[in-house]
């Protein structure tokens, strides 16, 4: 009797280390602890055993069955703190969570790199707000009070006075009023119109406007700067030219266009298969403007010029929607990393 209670207590503690399943539970209950099961049935055999042995063998085996009710009871513990932890649905084998890193918007980035390229022409940059006075909008860069511009249906006003800005040139006219000459800035900045939203226009974009006013400024220092910043941004073989063309506050004025990189200049759908992109708006600064300011137009000269930063970066990365820029949509903004 004493072998076999030894032979089941080997057997009881082997099968309970392997206890991982209810299952498993379950089959273990049976097999040791039913009323049918192993334990069981050395009680049912106990009786056959003479007077003697039968205390100690009775102590033998209800120390038998306390042990392996026990180690059921620690078996169905760890098994319900192993479901409420996870740990049975932990698969080391899956690949690990990518962490993303964030980075500039192209938007952004497009800002930095012009800006980057003027700095290192000598321009600080500067930045007016963006709800702007129609004095500064308008009036002070020369714009005639019947100017389309200044019709509802392109500018957002906010007050009869008071406007979101629908370009970032006003800054010039506060620079000026604040500094006197030498005045050499980019100023980059949201601006805003009331426009059809569509592939080609939005109601909120970005625009760098640039000044420089100083005693003998020309026309051949605003093509040497506007080439040399071409060539840093666009790449250094580019053709460009100069069109004549109208800003109330400059005179003379141009557009810069250069040679479509995309085809060569042999004419594609993004250049409207002109081989040529406008890529900005200058000119040297309208003496009215020098008067709304007190700069003496005697003394001093200037050129100034404005870029649209999403027109740029459209054009540098052959992008056909501007709407893409302000969606969000992270399977764009990654392709810009
Ligand atoms: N402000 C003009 C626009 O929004 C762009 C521009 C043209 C700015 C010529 C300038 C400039 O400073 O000289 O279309």
């Amino acid at each position: 009797m004493k072998d076999r209670i030894e032979g089941l207590l080997a057997k009881i503690r082997e099968s309970a280390a392997n206890l991982s399943t209810e299952e498993g539970l379950e089959q273990f209950r049976i097999a040791f602890l039913s009323r049918k099961g192993s334990i069981a049935q050395l009680f049912e055999d106990l009786k056959t055993l003479s007077a003697d042995e039968k205390p100690s063998m009775g102590k033998a085996l209800n120390v038998l069955r306390q042990t392996a009710q026990s180690l059921l009871d620690e078996a169905v513990e760890n098994l319900q703190r192993e479901k409420k932890s996870g740990k049975d649905v932990l698969d080391i084998t899956l690949p690990g969570r990518a962490q993303h890193r964030g980075h500039m918007h192209i938007v952004s980035q497009t800002i930095e790199e012009i800006s980057d390229i003027f700095r290192r022409m000598g321009f600080s940059v500067a930045d007016g707000p963006e709800i702007e006075t129609d004095h500064y909008n308008f009036e002070a860069l020369n714009f005639p009070a019947d100017h389309p511009a200044r019709d509802m249906q392109d500018t957002f006003f906010i007050t009869d006075s008071h406007l979101l800005r629908t370009h970032t040139t006003p800054v010039q006219v506060r620079l000026m009023e604040k500094y006197q000459p030498p005045i050499r800035a980019i100023f980059p900045g949201k601006v805003y119109r009331n426009e059809v939203i569509s592939a080609r226009s939005h109601v909120q974009f970005h625009q760098i406007d640039g000044l420089f006013v100083d005693k003998g400024v020309t026309f051949a220092d605003l093509k040497g700067t506007l080439v040399t910043f071409a060539k840093m941004y666009y790449g250094s073989s580019l053709k460009y030219r100069f069109r004549p063309s109208f800003f109330p506050f400059t005179e003379p004025s141009a557009e810069m266009d250069i040679s479509c990189y995309l085809c060569n200049a042999k004419g594609c759908r993004v250049c409207k298969h002109t081989g040529w992109l406008e890529i900005l708006g200058c000119g040297m600064v309208d003496p009215n403007v020098f008067s709304f300011v007190n700069v003496d137009p005697e003394e001093f000269s200037g050129y100034a010029f404005g870029i649209g930063i999403e027109r740029t970066a459209m054009l540098r990365h052959a992008i056909d929607d501007i709407r893409l820029l302000f969606e969000n949509d992270l399977r764009v903004n990654h392709q810009f990393n």
